[in-house]
């Protein structure tokens, strides 16, 4: 027994601002013709959700017009991100409720044979403590389930006993406390728009790219590959998984870094 999962990410989608709108189109349609048994929106669906209803509400229908079972969860540009980051849109109760009304809870818990599929939002971990009641609940009665977190952020850069703070990972504290629930058995994420598959601290990890733009190396380190595109996993009931990153031809290859018209002048972040 196989379930055949497409995870597509940051596609950040406007209908105002269709910058990655081509690409989103053409990943959209290599998606529905493989068929997949589930679709992972693995968060920034949007733009800019964290402060557009239209450019949230147009994700979410461009998502769903792929025809697949979908489950999303949110990403930074969707509902904004941890406060302690200081950035212009720091998650709030607005900001989910927006993401719960347009797009549906922002943490969940979705079996397949032989796996527990647990949603989080990573961008609000220190400040909705209801998204953990959800959290726990799903370890608790995983029973012999694998546990694989679907989350936008990566759970770290590096190691999980990293101390940086800063845009890319999920913060050292939520970190501690999401492992001191268990060892997942694979973390599924978005968010740094690079592709990367390993196995770090004993856990399996997949970063999928986005299906929209990179983030060039001016701006952004490398650690992974900078490619586009989307992940077919194949989860067995007997607890095996197997991952492929699937090109799309015709993309176009955007430099976030280069277009200043989206987000304004990217500054350097550190990885
Ligand atoms: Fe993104
Ligand atoms: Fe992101």
């Amino acid at each position: 027994m196989i379930t055949r999962i497409a995870q597509v990410s940051d596609g950040h989608l406007s209908a105002a601002r269709p910058f990655f709108t081509a690409n989103f189109a053409a990943v959209a349609e290599a998606v529905r013709a493989a068929r997949p048994d589930l679709m992972l929106a693995t968060g920034d669906l949007s733009l800019d959700g964290a402060d557009s209803d239209d450019d949230l509400a147009h994700a979410v229908a461009a998502h769903a017009a792929i025809g697949a079972e979908w489950l999303r969860i949110p990403g930074n540009h969707d509902v904004g991100d941890e406060p302690v980051l200081g950035g212009r849109q720091p998650v709030d109760a607005a900001r989910l409720a927006r993401w719960r009304r347009l797009a549906g809870p922002e943490a969940w818990v979705h079996d397949i044979p032989g796996w527990r599929l647990i949603g989080l939002d990573t961008q609000s971990l220190t400040v909705n403590e209801a998204q953990w009641a959800v959290i726990e609940r799903g370890w608790r009665d995983a029973g012999a389930r694998r546990v694989a977190l679907i989350q936008h952020k990566p759970l770290a850069e590096h190691a999980v006993a990293d101390t940086a703070v800063n845009y890319w990972p999920v913060l050292p504290a939520p970190r501690a406390r999401l492992l001191a629930l268990g060892t997942p058995a694979l973390v599924l994420s978005g968010h740094v728009h690079q592709w990367r598959a390993r196995v770090a601290d004993g856990i399996p990890q997949v970063w999928a790219p986005s299906t929209g733009f990179i983030v060039g190396d001016r701006w952004q380190a490398v650690l992974g590959e900078k490619r586009l595109g989307w992940v077919e996993h194949a989860f067995h009931a007997d607890g095996r998984h197997e991952h492929w990153l699937r090109d799309v031809a015709g993309l176009t290859r955007h430099d976030i870094g280069l277009l200043p018209d989206v987000y304004g002048a990217v500054t350097a972040l550190p990885v």
